[in-house]
């Protein structure tokens, strides 16, 4: 048997991502041109664009919050996940990614579905109180704060309302009970509220892919 060695599990990885995600010229440009504007590449990794783009299939999402737009790269996975009368709504807090990820929606072609709010999530997912009820929220921005965003998607959702955490495994340091790493401690929180809260169940998986060895939380809203 291989050893799970870094060298093997991103041969699988690619493996994976040729066999079953393809690729795609927007998605590909869109990674590009992030890249080139100066932002972090911590776009999640194609089979984790790939699993939200089919958990918003799979729920039959119309509506989708996202909480961290980055350069959109997950955006344009969910909001091809969704029909053509359905709405991402994703927030983001820098300026600068907001352009990029706009101009990588609109080249995608899901533009008109999207729309970006601009702001610290905090502020703004209060502003998006008495809407319809959102089918899938996808969290992935300061850790620090996953709490503060669970209880919004709770609120904002509905039952039966699918809400995914990115970065739960933060590369092993999840489990370190004596951290003192602010990030670190705000995915200990947030899972353990997804946990311990009634309006949650929940579970998370580890991932080894391009981007590394960290984590997805799948909940529902019950
Ligand atoms: C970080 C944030 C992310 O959302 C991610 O996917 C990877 C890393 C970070 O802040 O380090
Ligand atoms: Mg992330």
């Amino acid at each position: 048997m291989t050893e799970p060695t870094e060298k093997a599990w991103r041969r699988v990885d690619r493996y994976l991502t040729d066999t079953l995600v393809g690729h795609d010229a927007a998605l590909e440009q869109a990674v590009a041109d992030q890249n080139s504007a100066g932002l972090p590449s911590i776009e999640v990794a194609p089979v984790n664009g790939k699993l939200l783009h089919l958990l918003a299939r799979m729920s039959g999402a119309r509506r989708v919050l996202e909480i961290g737009t980055l350069g959109a790269y997950s955006t344009i996975w969910l909001a091809r996940g969704i029909p053509d009368d359905g709405q991402v709504i994703t927030i983001e807090a820098e300026p600068g990614n907001a352009a990029v990820a706009r101009a990588n929606l609109d080249r995608a072609g899901v533009g008109g579905k999207v729309e970006i709010l601009l702001g610290r999530a905090a502020e703004v997912l209060p502003t998006l109180e008495g809407q319809e009820p959102f089918d899938l929220v996808f969290i992935d921005a300061d850790k620090e704060s996953n709490t503060i965003y669970l209880d919004w998607a709770a609120r904002l959702g509905r039952p039966g309302t699918v809400v995914v955490v990115d970065n739960v495994g933060r590369a092993g340091r999840v489990a370190d009970a004596d951290t003192t790493d602010p990030q670190v401690i705000g995915t200990q929180r947030g899972l353990e509220m997804l946990g311990r809260d009634p309006r949650f169940d929940a579970t998370a998986i580890q991932t080894l892919d391009a981007k590394g060895w960290d984590g997805v939380a799948i909940a529902l809203v019950v």
